[in-house]
């Protein structure tokens, strides 16, 4: 037993880890830094651990999962939970409202409640006197399964109601998703554990809520978002839809912030527009719009049609899913020698754009999709997100298809083909003598971000490579306008000009020499950290491996590279090239706080910054000491957002990291550049 104030103390800390919870989670406005509320959890734990029989019923420590079950339950559902017609475009929404203003002989425009529709997992969870009672799947919208367990394990679920004026019963329902962000996040953990991926994060919630063991739920990043309310004590009290979600709400239950009342059909579209452009950004998958009567009195007149309301409509989005046919696998090359599989698919219009190409992304995914010539397959593209062959339809598999291997020579130059013991990743042996690995080291050389030649496109580092005309990119420097004129599209001025372009670009920094070498895992961020770290190119090449290791964001991976790179006599015989050829660069500055007032601060730059550009927003950044970085983390002095930001700046919202606009930074920039 414990004391009466002990267990006032734990009720207390009860509260406070609940009240973090809630703001965190169902707010989305962290009120604690993480460490501090993984102190005060442990606290908790410490607490609970001595005084068992003391556990509290909301205690953020039940949300572990419980023992596994032989078999779920079935669950009556007192209201059915109904399903949704659909419409598929402005003129199927139009005959929809059209319908519903004449059984309701309505002149007024009608008041609707637009929401997203996300694609997850429906639920129906039942709150008695405030507490979590049970909460089941929809079934077959009269009886559903008993996953009370697993609901109690998501982090956004309320385990009690907050406030005092609650209902005696409620039966909310909604949605169980999971986030793009949580969603990539397991699929990379599963991956790195040679574990099955899931195909899609609607499967990846479906299968979570599945789980007999709520200890595996309980480890899966599931969300909760109410849409509505199945049974609620004192019905009469709430007169509309809109209403009634505010008040739910105000208990703690996770809404979507997007949902909007509006008024008439014009409306709804405008609603509609204005998702489909964010449909991209959010974190989360929405395949359409949900449009509902907003007035009770009114739902009720207009009734339910077989499983349907007459009163609400599912307005769909175009698919970001589709079937197509695989035409073939190949093989490209890249920089690091990396082999990379690469679908050719018969093109089909998903996610907004047509696709006949997707990644494979390595042998191992190949392997797990096991993929034969003609299979049908499932393409996605969500968001901004690259094309992927996310699964094959075996069934539709044709007899004898033919399975694709990997192969064991690069298709570019024969080398022997490596796997990387500790990644996933192939790798052609050929290096410098592979043309697909010098073409790649060429065109990143000239990329903007390094030395940027202007001028010297893709095409024609290909064509100078495939003509012999330079073997690496010191040769990029001995090049003479007449060489260039026999190639494509290279008249005499074009010649001069590239000539020029590359002569000018002699002059340029530490940071973008080092960046521009391609030494693998040293992108821009890293190149700029060893350039200030130190001073000199020399002194890189010399650094042990210890001093590598003492750079900010320098781990023994990248260390391991960078001295793997010098280590190289043919990549020093390049560099040594390289400055005979008059690459040079000024002496960085010493570091000098009064003129470098964000030293040892880390930016984050996202979005689209309209005046400056993100790479110019860097330099700057930079020049005035920062650190770069690429991904927003509790460490991020300050995120940069600019509109199309997407989940870095969630991230950052959750981190509670600075965030500032463009018209922020340069006024901010305008005033340390002045010292
Ligand atoms: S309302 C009678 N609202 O879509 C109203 N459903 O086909 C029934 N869904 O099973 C549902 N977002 O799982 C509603 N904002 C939203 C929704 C939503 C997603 C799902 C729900 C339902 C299916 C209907």
């Amino acid at each position: 037993m414990s004391s009466g104030s002990e267990n006032s103390a734990y009720r207390q800390l009860v509260a406070e880890l609940n009240e973090h919870g809630y703001r965190y989670y169902v707010l989305d406005q962290p009120s604690l830094p993480d460490a501090e509320y993984d102190r005060l959890f442990a606290q908790l734990l410490d607490y609970e651990r001595a005084h068992p029989a003391e556990v509290a019923s909301d205690s953020p420590s039940q949300r572990v999962g419980a023992a596994p079950l032989q078999s779920f339950d079935q669950v009556e559902h007192r209201t059915p939970m109904l399903s949704l017609d659909n419409a598929f475009s402005d003129e199927d929404l139009q005959a929809f409202v059209g319908r519903i203003e004449e059984r309701l002989k309505s002149q007024a425009p009608l008041r609707f409640a637009c929401e997203p529709k996300l694609d997850g997992v429906a639920v129906s969870i039942l709150y008695q006197r405030g507490e979590l009672l049970r909460a089941a799947t929809r079934g077959d919208g009269s009886r559903g399964e008993d996953i009370t367990q697993n609901v109690k394990t998501i982090k956004n679920v309320p385990l009690r109601l907050r406030g005092s004026d609650l209902p005696e019963l409620l039966e909310v329902r909604g949605e169980i998703y999971m986030a793009r962000s949580g969603f990539e996040a397991f699929n990379r953990r599963a991956r790195a554990a040679a574990e099955k991926p899931f195909v899609n994060p609607r499967n990846a919630a479906a299968g979570s809520l599945r789980q007999l063991d709520s200890r595996i739920t309980a480890a899966r990043p599931l969300l909760l978002c109410c849409y509505s309310v199945g049974e609620i004590s004192d019905a009469q009290r709430y007169s509309s839809h809109s209403e009634l979600l505010a008040v739910i709400a105000g208990w703690g239950l996770p809404i979507n912030p997007l949902s909007q009342t509006v008024d008439g059909v014009q409306a709804c579209n405008d609603y509609y527009q204005q998702l489909a452009a964010q449909r991209d950004r959010l974190d989360y998958d929405i395949d359409g719009i949900v449009y509902k009567v907003d007035s009770f009195e009114q739902q009720r007149r207009l009734g339910t049609v077989a499983r349907a309301p007459r009163w609400a409509i599912a307005r769909k989005f175009p698919a970001q899913e589709q079937l197509t046919e695989l035409l073939d696998v190949e093989y490209q090359v890249g920089r690091t020698g990396a082999v990379t599989p690469v679908a050719r698919l018969q093109p089909v219009f998903v996610g907004g754009v047509t696709v006949s190409n997707a990644t494979l992304h390595n042998r191992d995914e190949m392997a797990r999709l096991d993929l034969r010539r003609g299979d049908t397959v499932i393409v996605r593209r969500a968001g901004d997100v690259i094309p992927q062959v996310v699964a094959v339809v075996a069934e539709k598999r044709r007899d004898g298809a033919e399975p694709f291997l990997f192969p064991e020579r690069c298709p570019v130059c024969q080398s022997v083909i490596e796997r990387d013991s500790e990644q996933a990743v192939s790798r052609c042996s050929g290096g410098l003598f592979c043309a697909a690995q010098v073409k790649q080291a060429i065109k990143h050389f000239a990329s903007r971000k390094a030395l940027d030649i202007d001028g010297l496109g893709d095409k024609l580092v290909e064509q100078l490579v495939d003509n012999g005309v330079i073997f690496s990119v010191a040769d990029l420097f001995e090049l003479s306008p007449a060489q260039l004129l026999g190639l494509e599209r290279m008249g005499p001025k074009s010649a001069d000009n590239l000539v020029a372009a590359i002569a000018a670009s002699r002059t340029t920094t530490l940071a973008k020499f080092i960046y521009a070498l391609g030494i693998r895992e040293v992108g821009e961020a890293t190149a700029a950290a060893l350039a200030s770290a130190f001073g000199s190119l020399q002194s890189l090449i010399d650094a042990p491996l210890e001093a590598l290791l003492e750079v900010d964001d320098v781990g023994p991976v990248v260390a391991a590279r960078v001295r793997e790179f010098f280590a190289n006599p043919d990549n020093l015989a390049i560099v040594g090239a390289l400055c005979q050829a008059g690459v040079n660069w000024p002496a960085p500055a010493v570091a000098d706080p009064t003129t470098q007032p964000l030293l040892g601060q880390t930016w984050v730059v996202t979005g689209t910054l309209a005046q400056m550009g993100r790479s110019e927003a860097k330099e700057r950044l930079q020049a005035l000491g920062a650190k770069v970085a690429g991904s927003v983390s509790a460490k991020t002095s300050c995120l940069v957002a600019g509109p199309g930001a997407g989940s870095k700046l969630s991230k950052a919202q959750q981190a509670g990291v600075a965030i500032i606009d463009e018209a922020q930074l340069l006024a901010k920039l305008s005033q340390w550049e002045r010292r």
